[in-house]
């Protein structure tokens, strides 16, 4: 059986993780992704997922929140983590960040703000600059164990990540290598927006060049006055080796439940709806 950090069986940290299969552009999910080989021998599966985006600012969190929403809404106990905040303000005591908040308010499983954000940088800047301006290294390890901690708690986890899939956190760290040692599918919000069929397609290939598998993606209307939308719709949907699992429009109220309605999960390996409960 694949190890995988999403196996309840394995031990809580667990770093030497082999590489997830990769979807080809044939393949519309992977033939042996590791919640499909744990349902099929009768052990409960998780769905849990890397959320990352074309850019900063073009709806990650609202989609992360709208995911764990549905995960909710289908009876499970689903926690956000946004491993890396930079942007957080003193209240009552406690740092807060929007994203980590939103993503708080959307689940149901309620941990302590140091298991679900270990780095909450205060200045709202590119992250390994947040974390010098604190003397703070952002290291992979407390994230790995805070997320082993979060998974004994909950059903489902979605890990939001910071802004696109290359942002530095160290010398020798980053978003992508974050995902790479979780191991967790990716789900790519594609912010729509002149320019995003290009940092889309490069999010792409290097998702793909990890080894992770990209379980769909998401279309987030970034640009409300976007020319030719269906247009650029089609060209990605015609380039991206995964299925299209919504297309969020330009919302009046972007809450978790709004943005929800426009998402479809229903297809990917270890979503609840997919197994025996
Ligand atoms: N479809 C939408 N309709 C209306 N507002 C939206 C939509 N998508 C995103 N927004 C708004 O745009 C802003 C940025 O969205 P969001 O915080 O989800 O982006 P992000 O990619 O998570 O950013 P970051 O890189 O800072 O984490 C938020 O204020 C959000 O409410
Ligand atoms: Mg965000």
């Amino acid at each position: 059986m694949t190890k995988n950090l999403n196996d309840p069986q394995e031990p809580a940290v667990e770093l030497a993780i082999p590489p997830a299969p990769v979807l080809t552009a044939n393949e519309e999910k992977p033939v042996s992704a590791p919640s499909e080989a744990l349902a099929a021998e009768g052990i409960p599966s998780r769905f849990c997922c890397f959320v990352t985006g074309t850019d900063t600012e073009i709806g990650k969190t609202l989609v992360s929140s709208a995911i764990l929403h549905k995960l909710v809404e289908a009876g499970h106990r689903a926690c956000g983590m946004k491993p890396i905040a930079a942007g957080a303000e003193l209240r009552d005591g406690e740092l807060h960040n929007e994203d980590a908040d939103m993503l708080a308010g959307a689940g149901n499983v309620h941990l302590p703000q140091n298991i679900t954000t270990p780095f909450m940088l205060r200045e709202p800047c590119a992250p390994h600059i947040a974390a010098s301006l604190e003397g703070v290294s952002i290291d992979p390890v407390p994230i790995i164990a805070a997320y082993a901690e979060i998974l004994a708690a909950s059903d489902a986890v979605v890990v939001e990540g910071v802004g696109g899939f290359r942002v530095p956190f160290s010398d020798t760290f980053d978003s992508a290598d974050l995902a790479a040692q979780l191991n967790l599918p990716v789900i790519l919000v594609v912010g729509m927006r002149l320019g995003c069929i290009s940092h889309a397609l490069l999010t792409v290939e290097a998702i793909v060049a990890r080894g992770l598998v990209l379980a769909g993606w998401v279309a987030n209307t970034a640009d409300p006055d976007m020319r030719f939308f269906d247009e650029n719709i089609e060209a990605l949907e015609a380039r991206i080796p995964a299925p299209l699992l919504g297309v969020v429009p330009r919302l009046e109220d972007p809450t978790a439940a709004n943005a929800a309605r426009f998402i479809d999960l229903a297809g990917l390996p270890g979503w609840p709806s997919t197994r025996a409960l």
